[in-house]
C-alpha cells in the first residue's frame, strides 16, 4: 500500500469538514547547521510521491530549504481528530510546474507576491501599498509574469504518520517508512 493515497484522502476528507484552512500545515526546515524554525503554509496538492506548496525562494523558509533541503510537514484536523505527517527531501518543483500554478491564482496574489520581499525588513506596509498600486498600473490588462524568485517546492515523502485521536489518549499511530522502494508500516505508542 501507498500511504501518500490514505494521505491524498485524508486531505479531501478535511476539505469537506474543516471550516477552516484545510490545506494549512506546519512546515519545519532547519539551517545548515540543524536550527529549526517552523510556520504555516498551505499544501497545494498531494500525490503518489509527496506533496508540493508555494513560496518565496529568497524567504527565510527557501533559504533554509535550498541549503539543507530537507523537510517535515504536519497537519491537524480537529473536526476529524486527524493529524498527519510527511518528511522528506525537498527539490523546488520545475519553473514550467511554478507557471502554470501562479497564472491560475488571484491577480491580486499574483501581484503581492511580485512585490514581497518575503522575510526581508521593510520600512512600512504602505511602501508596499504603492510598488503594488503600481505593478497594477503597469500590467493592466496582460498577464503578470512568476517572479523568479516565487515558486513551488516539493517534498517527496519518505515517512508519512497517520494520528487519530482515540479515547482515553489511546490514540491510533501509524507510521510508515519507505525503505528501499517499499512502504513498511508500525504501529508506534501514543
Ligand atoms: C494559514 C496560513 C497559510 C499560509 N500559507 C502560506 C503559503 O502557502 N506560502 C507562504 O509562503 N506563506 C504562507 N503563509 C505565511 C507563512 O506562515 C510565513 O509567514 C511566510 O511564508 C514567511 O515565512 P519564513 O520567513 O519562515 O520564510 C501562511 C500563513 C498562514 C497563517
Amino acid at each position: 500500500m501507498n500511504p501518500l493515497l490514505r494521505a491524498s484522502g485524508w486531505l479531501d476528507e478535511a476539505r469537506v469538514s474543516e471550516e477552516r484552512e484545510p490545506e494549512a500545515m506546519a512546515l519545519a526546515a532547519a539551517t545548515a547547521d540543524g536550527r529549526p524554525s517552523v510556520r504555516m503554509v498551505l499544501c497545494r496538492g498531494i500525490d503518489s510521491r509527496g506533496l508540493r506548496f508555494f513560496t518565496g525562494y529568497e524567504s527565510r523558509k527557501g533559504r533554509e530549504l535550498d541549503a539543507n533541503p530537507h523537510a517535515a510537514v504536519a497537519f491537524h484536523w480537529a473536526s476529524l481528530g486527524r493529524q498527519l505527517r510527511v518528511e522528506g527531501p525537498v527539490s523546488r518543483l520545475s519553473g514550467a510546474d511554478s507557471d502554470a500554478y501562479f497564472q491560475g491564482r488571484p491577480r491580486g496574489h499574483q501581484i503581492s507576491g511580485a512585490v514581497s520581499p518575503q522575510s526581508r525588513p521593510i520600512a512600512s506596509l504602505d511602501e508596499l501599498r504603492q510598488q503594488t498600486a503600481e505593478l497594477t498600473r503597469r500590467f493592466e490588462g496582460r498577464d503578470i509574469p512568476r517572479p523568479v524568485t516565487w515558486g513551488g517546492y516539493f517534498i517527496e515523502a519518505r515517512v508519512v504518520e497517520f494520528w487519530t485521536r482515540g479515547d482515553d489518549r489511546l490514540h491510533e499511530r501509524q507510521r510508515w517508512d519507505l525503505e528501499g522502494g517499499v512502504w513498511k508500516p508500525t504501529l508506534l505508542a501514543p
